[in-house]
C-alpha cells in the first residue's frame, strides 16, 4: 500500500532534518542535565540539584515542540536515541561550564535553522523559530550569570546554593507566546 508519509530523509527538506536533529539535541540537552542534577543531589548541593531537574524538564518540552511542529507539518518523525551523556566531573565548575557550553551550542544550531529556513524560503518555520532564539538567550545569559557565581564564590558552594535558592526560582511553564508541545507540558 502506497504511504503518504515520507520515510526516507532525502524525502524531507534541509530544514526539516535539522529539525529531527534538534529533537536529538533537545533531548541529549535534557539526559544531560539528569546527570548534572544528579551529581548535585548526590553531594548535598540541593538547590543546584533543582536547577538542572527543573532545566531537564524545559528541555524534553522543547523537544516535544518540536514534534508537535513536525507532526503537524506532516513530517514522519523517527524519536532519535541521545548522545552521549557526561558523568564524570571533578569539580562543581566543571558541570555549570558544561551547562553553558551546552547552551551555546544550542543557540548555534538555532541560528544554522533560522538560516536554512531563510534559504528555502520556510516562514512559518521562520516564525515557529523565533521563540526558541529568544528562550537561547535567556539560557545562556542564566548559566553564564551560574558560572561567575561559581568562580566568585572561591569554592564556597554555600554562597553559590544561597544565591541559587535567592536568585533562580523554578519558572512555571515556557510562557503563553510559547510553542505547543505535543502531549502535556511543564506547567
Ligand atoms: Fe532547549
Ligand atoms: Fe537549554
Amino acid at each position: 500500500m502506497a504511504s503518504t508519509t515520507k520515510s526516507a530523509d532525502h524525502g524531507l527538506s534541509k530544514f526539516h532534518r535539522l529539525l529531527i536533529d534538534q529533537v536529538r539535541h533537545e533531548f541529549t540537552a535534557s539526559h544531560q542535565y539528569i546527570a548534572l542534577a544528579a551529581w548535585f543531589d548526590a553531594r548535598d548541593l540541593p538547590q543546584l540539584a533543582r536547577v538542572f531537574y527543573h532545566q531537564s524538564l524545559e528541555e524534553r518540552d522543547h523537544a516535544m515542540m518540536i514534534v508537535r511542529f513536525l507532526v503537524d507539518s506532516d513530517v514522519s518523525v523517527s524519536i532519535p536515541r541521545v548522545d552521549e551523556i557526561q558523568n564524570d566531573f571533578d569539580t562543581p565548575r566543571d558541570l555549570v561550564a558544561l551547562a553553558l557550553r551546552q547552551e551555546r551550542e544550542v543557540t548555534d544550531q538555532f541560528h544554522m535553522l533560522m538560516k536554512v529556513a531563510r534559504d528555502e524560503n520556510d516562514y512559518t518555520g521562520e516564525q515557529f523559530l523565533q521563540w526558541f532564539l529568544q528562550e537561547q538567550t535567556e539560557e545562556v545569559a542564566k548559566m553564564s550569570t551560574l558560572l561567575a557565581v561559581v568562580d566568585r564564590s572561591a569554592g564556597n558552594l554555600f554562597d553559590v546554593e544561597a544565591f541559587v535558592a535567592r536568585d533562580m526560582p523554578d519558572e512555571s511553564g515556557d510562557g503563553a507566546d510559547a510553542p505547543s508541545t505535543a502531549g502535556p507540558a511543564l506547567t
